[in-house]
């Protein structure tokens, strides 16, 4: 794994002068973000040697090299989510690779399903906390000394900082922000009412199928991390709207340019 890693890292510095210290993987809800990159280089995850190839609808595959505004970012369109057969090595992989490029804070977003019954479709949750309800941890295995502890806490998985800084953007933007704690579980299904139900009885606000392993790999790593979730959808026992993926799209599109705004303005700030 080591040497994989190492690989896919020395191909990338070989192929861009400077590499930046802040990631972002653009979920749904926030691909647009690259429309705000100046000055990008598009490296196809099909060129990148050990890099899984991403399959499903809606979702690109390129590792983006630029400007968000002043600051130099590494973006990756497109994610590698566990429903599509990857295991959970593969999924963290680009996480792995970050840290051997020396990335030291990461930024992800989702789009995720609400249980918290203040939340409304096209709200936008800063990530507070998660549960991982995947069936593997992306850690287990083996454990690297040279990559991180054998028992990482996850206390502090979501840096408290910038928690309180995009609070901050999102109130001079007027923007509702929510906190919230999300529920990362396989899909691709979504859930049964009483699924739903379950997550929120068990302290969950959101629920999605991705984030949650590129977040332990990421803490692992030593990396301050900051999440954001579009809520797109409803679910409970009360609720009887059906999602489906169009709907999920669509809801994500909507709620994008607060996602954006806040995105930008942090990822700026964030020293
Ligand atoms: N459940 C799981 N994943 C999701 C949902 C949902 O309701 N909405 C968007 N991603």
């Amino acid at each position: 794994m080591l040497d994989r890693i190492k690989q896919t890292a020395d191909y990338l510095r070989g192929r861009i002068a400077n590499i930046p210290n802040t990631a972002i993987i653009l979920g749904t809800g926030l691909g647009a973000l690259v429309d705000h990159m100046t000055d990008t280089v598009y490296i196809p995850y099909s060129e990148i040697p050990n890099f899984p190839v991403s399959t499903v609808e809606g979702h690109s595959g390129n590792l983006i090299f630029g400007k968000l505004g002043n600051k130099d970012v590494i973006a990756m369109q497109g994610r590698f989510h566990y429903y599509e057969g990857y295991d959970m090595k593969q999924v963290t992989f680009p996480v792995r690779v970050f840290q051997a490029l020396g990335v030291k804070t990461l930024f992800v977003s989702n789009a995720s399903g609400g249980m918290n019954k203040e939340f409304q479709v096209g709200d936008v949750m800063t990530i507070t906390d998660h549960i991982n309800l995947f069936p593997e941890n992306p850690l287990r295995g083996r454990n690297y000394n040279e990559l991180g502890t054998r028992f990482p806490a996850m206390t502090e998985a979501y840096d408290k900082k910038l928690i309180r800084l995009a609070d901050e953007i999102a109130a001079e933007k007027g923007i509702r922000l929510m906190h919230g704690v999300y529920v990362g579980v396989t899909g691709p299904t979504f859930e049964t009412p009483a699924e739903y139900e379950f997550f929120r009885v068990i302290g969950g606000d959101a629920v999605g199928m991705s984030t949650v392993p590129e977040v332990i790999v990421a803490v692992h790593a030593g990396m301050r991390v900051y999440g954001i979730s579009v809520i797109t959808d409803l679910g409970g026992k009360d609720v009887t709207q059906v999602p489906t993926h169009e709907e999920v799209q669509k809801a994500a599109g909507i709620a994008q340019p607060k996602c954006l705004e806040i995105m930008k303005e942090l990822v700026n700030r964030a020293d």
